[in-house]
């Protein structure tokens, strides 16, 4: 039996859901998406991944075809129809079907996609031995802010590092660490934890607030500043952070090691506070 998935207005099999080749999703990537992880059936930080969904919008010039309360009542009826307790929630809008032109069409219903699938998060090995990782140049667009549907730099990258064994690509631009290719990055040098500021050059990860949020609860001194390639090379520790990697320590980099080399006691901190975090918030939920 095919998984229920939600399309412009109805929920269906996957196998039946289809699009027309003209959406402009399909013809020049012009949408936005969310991936929002849910535990024990409780989206988590939904009002917080609404939020930049409007922001990515507003970004892109197309109008909330839902409201906040509608998309909250979509996303919990897609995760009834599914059996498993964690899911990830897959969500796009698209600028709808038109005739291909760059320009905006003067009149398009927007494209509504919603799907659901099991949230796979980090394996035990993973957490303890950590990742290793690549890095790259950052060459793409100049809004990295938006969780635009065109991703085919990210996919690019990120295959980069697949074709090496590697989990995740860090990328520098200008000198300067950015992000990674599906998630952003932090660093921990001398106890300090460093990461890029939020600005058009990474996407305001919903997980890197939350990491913000629990070093700043376990009293860790945080910089979010401009990170040189050179420091973050030399850091003690360097973590990925995603919606479904949650936080990952990065063991080495191109090949040489971070730090000693494994998982260090910064990130083992953190990882225990984001699970207990985690717990909290869905017995509140419950
Ligand atoms: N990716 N940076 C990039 C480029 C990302 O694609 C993501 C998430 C993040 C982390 O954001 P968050 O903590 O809100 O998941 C940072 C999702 C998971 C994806 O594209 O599948």
């Amino acid at each position: 039996m095919s998984e229920i998935v939600y399309l412009n207005g109805e929920f269906m099999p996957l196998d039946q859901a289809r699009i027309p080749v003209l959406d402009r999703g399909f013809i020049f990537g012009d949408g936005v998406y969310e991936v929002i992880p849910v535990y024990s059936r409780h989206p988590f930080r939904l009002p917080e991944h609404l939020a930049r969904l409007q922001r990515s919008l507003d970004a892109i010039r197309l109008a909330n075809p839902m409201t906040e309360a509608e998309w909250a009542r979509l996303i919990h009826d897609l995760i009834a129809r599914h059996a498993g307790n964690d899911q990830s929630i897959y969500l796009q809008v698209t600028r709808g079907v038109a005739k291909r032109d760059h320009a905006f069409p003067r009149e398009a219903q927007p494209t509504v996609f919603m799907m659901s699938s099991p949230l796979v998060t980090p394996a035990q090995d993973l957490v303890e031995n950590g990742v290793p990782c690549i890095s790259a140049i950052d060459y793409r667009w100049l809004k990295c802010d938006v969780k635009s549907v065109s991703l085919l730099g990210n996919c690019l990258l990120r295959q980069s590092a697949a074709d090496v064994g590697a989990t995740e690509v860090v990328l520098f631009r200008d000198g300067q660490l950015t992000e990674a290719s599906a998630s952003n990055v932090f660093v921990i040098n001398n106890g300090r934890l460093l990461s890029p500021p939020k600005n058009h050059l990474i996407l305001p990860g919903i997980t890197y607030d939350v990491v913000l949020e629990l070093a700043a609860a376990c009293a860790i001194p945080i910089e979010l500043r401009g990170i040189p390639e050179a420091e973050a090379r030399s850091a003690d520790e360097m973590w990925v952070t995603s919606s479904t990697k949650e936080v990952l320590a990065v063991v080495t980099l191109d090949g040489r090691p971070v730090g000693s080399g494994r998982p260090g006691p910064v990130f083992k901190v953190l990882h225990r506070a984001f699970q207990e975090f985690k717990r909290k918030v869905m017995r509140a939920a419950a």
